[in-house]
């Protein structure tokens, strides 16, 4: 598939739909607390962005990959709530309320004036262990180097491979089946940006390109495994994962980061 690349108008745009994305976390950060329930975040989230005239992308979303598959339903909220050892698209829920050395990764997607922001962070709830705390670190490091190697001339086979080895030469490992995309007017686009590295990924960063980079980084083992609810994905051997994303967009001059 080719790749629209935005002008700067749009990406003028994309970024007040990632600066909404922003504003949302930085309202949600203060009620991530023990006791509160996953669904209490998400009520938060989808009244502060319905405020602002905008729309959640999430809500009633279904993969095009999966149109027709019986008995998965769309994602039913705002936000993704992913705690402890879900990797994405934990589901909120009045039942699941936070403890005290949890993390949550919140992702976050939305629609304003017709374009998408997408950006995930993970919280820490109240002190975590030494390990957790780490592994956020080494997260969110993997997706600084990633956004440095997002420049015009590049491939993106080099944001992958330094996300990749920093991850593994922290003694965590990277998940492969869900990769960072290409938006604009819909939430996902070409290109596919994966986090790890692939010797056949060799497209060429262009300026104008605009694609989130959002590595998920396991504690342990890199595999998978998803819920009977059709969403919710864990990690295989039960330990913790975490999420940050941004959403950047290329230009001439080095990427800009739209969620930031
Ligand atoms: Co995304």
């Amino acid at each position: 598939m080719p790749v629209t690349l935005k002008s700067a108008k749009q990406i003028a745009l994309l970024r007040d739909a990632g600066q909404l994305v922003r504003a949302t976390f930085d309202l949600l950060r203060g009620h991530v607390r023990a006791g509160v329930s996953t669904a209490e975040l998400d009520a938060i989230a989808e009244e502060f962005i319905r405020s602002k005239g905008a729309e959640p992308v999430y809500k009633g979303y279904v993969p095009p990959g999966r149109r027709g598959w019986p008995n998965i339903p769309p994602f039913p909220a705002t936000i993704c709530a992913s705690v402890n050892d879900v990797i994405c698209h934990g589901i909120p829920s009045k039942k699941e309320r936070l403890r005290q050395g949890d993390v949550i990764g919140v992702d976050i997607g939305l629609r304003l004036n017709g374009w998408i922001g997408d950006a995930c962070e993970t919280y820490p709830v109240g002190d975590v262990d030494d390990e957790t705390h780490r592994l956020l670190e080494v997260t969110k490091v993997c997706l600084t180097l990633g956004i440095e190697q997002a420049r015009v001339g590049n491939t993106l086979r080099q944001v992958g491979a330094v996300i990749q080895q920093h991850a593994e030469a922290s003694g965590f490992s990277v998940v492969r089946e869900y990769t960072g995309h290409g938006l604009g007017k819909n939430l996902h686009e070409d290109p596919s940006v994966l986090h790890y590295d692939d010797p056949r990924n060799t497209r060429k960063i262009l300026a104008g390109m605009v694609f989130t980079i959002e590595p998920m980084v396991n504690a342990g083992s890199p595999l998978t495994k998803v819920d009977h609810d059709g969403w919710t994905v864990r990690t295989g051997d039960g330990r913790r994962s975490v999420q940050f994303e941004h959403t950047l967009a290329i230009t001439d001059a080095g990427p800009i980061v739209l969620t930031a």
